[in-house]
């Protein structure tokens, strides 16, 4: 039997790995910082084109808990980018009704900067026309290691039994419980890697590579990307004639 493809729609959840600043700003000789601070404009544009197509909620891996291994002056510059563009963008995010959240072990970063995030994220919380999640100083072994921590604690407790812990019970604990898994994850930069974004909620997203570099990831880019989802055939284990009698119900 052929199945004929219907088309998957939007994702209601997109994962975006950003990659690509330094390479971008290395190809025209300018300084690392430079195709950071263009990844900045980037990101204005496809937060502000996720939310006009109706993207429930748009995650964004904007510094990974790696990523302290690069050179002391480039992390430096990088949270003062952080710093400044939270100050000058909250206001704008809040008039668009977005609500801004971060995930990632925040303690970390220098105190003005947690106190940015702590601010953008207590202003915009009653908003509902997007979520848009920042992943900063996250990885996705942290978040899972964070979850079976507060687990540990209960069967330690005596709450539960080791044997109680289930998959669902882990995805109530890790970072987005709330949100429906990633549908799209997006990787800019040609690397084909997951770097440690998140590992637990990519378990069934359909995965997108593409050689932009991030600075120059427009709306055109995005509209390749959700064209690409759009034609994917999302199984779950299934067979593709399951899955398309299901999508038909
Ligand atoms: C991504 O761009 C931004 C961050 C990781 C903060 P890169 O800085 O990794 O750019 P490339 O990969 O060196 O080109
Ligand atoms: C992943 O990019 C992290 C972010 C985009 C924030 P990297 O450039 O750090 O990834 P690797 O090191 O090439 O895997
Ligand atoms: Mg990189």
């Amino acid at each position: 039997m052929t199945s004929t493809k219907k088309s998957n729609g939007l994702p209601q959840h997109i994962a975006i790995i950003m990659d690509g600043n330094g390479r971008w700003a290395r190809a025209r000789m300018l300084p690392r910082y430079v195709g950071h601070r263009e990844g900045v404009k980037a990101v204005k544009t496809i937060v502000k084109a996720c939310r006009n197509k109706g993207i429930r909620a748009l995650t964004l891996f904007a510094f990974s808990s790696e990523n302290w291994r690069r050179p002391r002056d480039e992390v430096g510059l990088l949270m003062d980018l952080f710093i400044r563009t939270l100050k000058k963008e909250v206001e704008a995010l809040h008039q668009n009704g977005i609500r801004v959240r971060f995930i990632g072990d925040r303690y970390a970063f220098p105190k003005d900067l947690r106190e940015q995030i702590t601010q953008a994220e207590d202003k915009t919380r009653a908003n509902t026309a997007m979520d848009l999640i920042i992943a900063a100083n996250y990885g996705g072994q942290w978040d899972i290691t964070e979850a079976l921590r507060v687990i540990a604690r209960r069967v330690a407790s005596g709450e539960i039994k080791p044997e109680d812990i289930t998959p669902d019970m882990i995805n109530c604990e890790i970072a987005l419980a709330d949100l429906p898994a990633p549908d799209l994850f997006i990787r800019t930069g040609g690397e084909q890697r997951v770097s440690n974004f998140l590992l637990w909620q990519l378990a069934y997203t359909e995965l997108y590579f593409t050689d932009v570099l991030w600075p120059a990831f427009n709306e055109h880019a995005l509209d390749e990307a959700l064209e690409s989802f759009a034609n994917r055939q999302r199984r779950f284990g299934r067979t593709g004639d399951q899955a398309e009698q299901l999508k038909g119900a």
